[in-house]
């Protein structure tokens, strides 16, 4: 045998030496559930570890996130149903918890990169991500409610806005209307094959934003389908996105190794909530090794093309490298 692939993993020296693929902190961004109230958190129960805060409780944790390294959070709201209507009213109120919270992150933290969510689901009486009538969920009359979210979350501070409701033309609308408004800064990271998936169960627990009828399969993207992706992907590139991103990651890894082929902007990965209970909960049966799996996926991930990852083990693998 001449070639004999073992001998380039016969040490740790060596192993480490040929490792094509590393993840650090600066890869992460930390989704954040906020609620209103103060001095409370309360944690998810499908996702142990992750809490929703109020906006005090926040500041704190983002403080010892920063501490830990971790430079970059996206942003979501839990709302009390009172605050939710057809138009989602309460997603362009400066007043409201959210665009405070953005407003007051970036005022005490202004080295971090915040993103923001730019879509109505959070808000919505109907729990869908646009306008609702008569059962149909509307795609260019939504877009003027998006816009006012954009806007008003560009005035607090945002840094990255994402648009997550997965229909058309997002990406031109908000660019055009940010770069009128002057805020030419202001960075969109698409959410360009987002799909129909069952992994944003827990999500919809942290935020009670689950749809009050029907599914998204209008709008959000058929898991079978992978050519179509990339349709998506040429949209957002040429309406201007500086980042096209792959929603749930571990079933999709094939897609962001597909984007990553096509496109030379950063291609970003969103290890979604159920992809986080689900080793969760076998690490708390003792069923696997928890931290091994949580590296195991992430490097997964940005082995497969993933630049950037929006995951909720952000804190965890901060905590597991500080620790050697
Ligand atoms: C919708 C949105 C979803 C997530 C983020 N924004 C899912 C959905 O309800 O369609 C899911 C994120 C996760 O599961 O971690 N705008």
């Amino acid at each position: 045998m001449l070639r004999r692939p073992r001998r380039n993993r016969k040490s740790a020296a060596i192993r480490a030496m040929v490792e094509e693929t590393t993840l650090s902190v600066n890869d992460l961004i930390f989704p954040l559930f906020l609620m209103e109230g103060e001095n409370q958190t309360s944690e998810v129960g499908s996702m142990p570890g992750i809490y929703r805060f109020t906006l005090d409780r926040l500041l704190e944790e983002v403080a010892a996130c920063v501490a830990l390294g971790i430079r970059a959070f996206d942003l979501f709201p839990n709302l009390p149903e009172v605050r939710k209507d057809k138009h989602a009213t309460e997603s362009h109120n400066p007043a409201g918890v959210y665009l405070r919270a953005v407003e007051q992150i970036k005022r005490n933290f202004p080295d971090v990169c915040l993103m923001t969510d730019v879509a109505m689901d959070p808000y919505s009486s109907d729990g869908h991500d646009g306008l609702v009538e008569n059962g149909q969920i509307l795609n260019d009359e939504t877009l003027p409610v998006l816009g006012r979210m954009a806007l008003a979350q560009a005035r607090a501070g945002a840094d990255i806005l994402g648009p997550s409701d997965m229909m058309d033309g997002r990406v031109g609308y908000l660019r055009q209307l940010l770069d009128d408004e002057g805020f030419t800064h202001v960075s969109i990271m698409a959410y360009c094959a987002k799909y129909a998936s069952a992994f944003y169960g827990p999500f919809r627990d942290a935020l009670n934003s689950a749809p009050k009828f029907g599914d998204k399969k209008t709008y959000q993207m058929n898991p079978a389908n992978r050519r179509e992706a990339l349709v998506e992907a040429e949209l957002d590139y040429a309406e201007g996105a500086d980042f096209l991103m792959v929603k749930p990651a571990l079933p999709y890894l094939d897609v962001i190794h597909l984007l990553h082929q096509h496109f030379d902007i950063p291609i970003a990965a969103y290890n979604v909530s159920g992809e986080y209970a689900m080793i969760k909960a076998a690490a708390q049966r003792g069923w696997l090794d928890g931290e091994k799996a949580m590296l195991e996926c992430l490097l997964g991930i940005r082995r497969a093309g993933a630049k950037v990852i929006l995951t909720y083990f952000a804190k965890e693998f901060a905590q597991w490298q500080r620790q050697g």
